[in-house]
């Protein structure tokens, strides 16, 4: 799968936005066209101008001809072509693609292939994988320019991003925009382990009249994010905090909506966040899951939330996978609703 922006249009004018693509030069090619239900999604090179549609960065599968081509450009033993990654991350001018064991000595020859099949790429580097507790991916760049700086563009929304300082997954893309679609006029929302701020910032440019509080350990996407909000022109809505989520979460402060994406570890903390929710008020979970487990994770989250005094009544309203982890392991993102003094939940 490759991680491409595109537009998502109703199935009925979707012929019609094809062509209109083609026109316009910005068609992607090499990624099939995703089919949602009735809706169609087109990969775009760059964001085509004047159709009506909704702006996305998801996964898109390769055609037959499509990034396997990459491979077309490089003479490796056919032993080695095998265990090529049909996929990569392409995010702004970086691809970023995970090689091992025996393909690691070819990775200057694989990176040369790809910055040459990859239209907007302009380095490439080898991903060896998130690392410690900042989540930070650890990347080594092997051919083009030597910089991990990069804008990328996600829902529409340009962010600046620096891959070697800060956390930073298309992956997520899709639920930085749901998210901030069930954000009401008014609130209050806490990004906690926010990262460069894409949930916050998302959804401060959807909604004019709801403020932010986003926190997270790393002083440099506290940077980012401060310099994207500025960018994106709400920084006056929006609060960024440098401090450990155990340390922010002894201050007395409450929220209408809490996002926690910290999948490995957040379970932790969602004894103490339960009471800086207000009651009716809403959080989102990620965690990370084993395939067969959904039901007792589930349990166990709502028993977290439960477990100290004042956190009051907590339902599930829904759990989803945001995508595969690892062979074991899912992504999953739970919605949960704690209720007011006065509701029957
Ligand atoms: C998976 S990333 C999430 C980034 C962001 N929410 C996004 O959607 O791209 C987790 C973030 O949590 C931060 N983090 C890890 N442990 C933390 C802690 N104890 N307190 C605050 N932030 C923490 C990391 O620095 C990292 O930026």
């Amino acid at each position: 799968m490759t991680t491409s922006g595109g537009i998502r249009v109703p199935r009925d004018r979707a012929e019609q936005v094809r062509r209109e693509l083609l026109k316009q030069g910005v068609l992607r090619s090499g990624l099939k066209p995703l089919r949602e239900g009735d809706f169609v999604v087109f990969p775009f090179e760059t964001r085509p101008e004047g159709i009506t549609g909704e702006m996305v960065e998801v996964d898109f599968e390769a055609t037959s001809e499509g990034p396997r081509s990459y491979m077309d450009r490089l003479q490796l033993p056919p032993e080695l072509v095998q265990q090529l990654p049909s996929s990569f991350d392409v995010i702004g001018t970086i691809v970023a693609i995970r090689l091992e064991g025996d393909l690691l000595p070819y990775q200057k020859e694989i990176g040369e292939a790809l910055l040459s099949f990859v239209p907007r790429a302009r380095t490439v580097a080898v991903d060896h994988g998130v690392q410690g507790p900042t989540r930070v991916r650890a990347l080594e760049v092997v051919a083009g320019e030597d910089t991990l700086r990069t804008r990328y563009r996600e829902n529409g929304i340009d962010f600046e991003v620096d891959l070697g300082r800060v956390y930073c997954s298309p992956r997520l893309a899709r639920e930085h925009a749901y998210i901030a679609g069930l954000v009401t006029p008014g609130e209050r929302v806490l990004d906690l382990f926010c990262g460069f701020g894409p949930f916050g910032l998302t959804i401060l440019r959807k909604h004019a009249d709801v403020r932010v509080v986003s926190v997270d350990l790393n002083p440099q996407a506290i940077e980012f994010l401060r310099d994207n909000a500025r960018r994106l022109r709400v920084e006056d809505r929006i609060e960024a905090k440098c401090l450990d989520a155990a340390v922010f979460l002894e201050e007395e402060s409450s929220f209408d909506r809490v996002i926690m994406n910290l999948p490995r570890e957040g379970y932790k903390y969602l004894p103490k966040v339960g009471s800086r929710v207000k009651g009716p008020g809403w959080l989102h979970f990620y965690g990370l899951v084993p395939r067969d487990q959904q039901r007792s994770t589930e349990e166990m989250v709502l028993s977290h939330l439960t477990s100290e005094a004042a956190n009051g009544r907590w339902t599930l309203e829904g759990s989803r996978e945001v995508h595969p982890y690892s062979p074991s392991q899912l992504l999953m993102a739970f919605t949960l609703r704690k209720h007011g003094e006065s509701e029957v939940p």
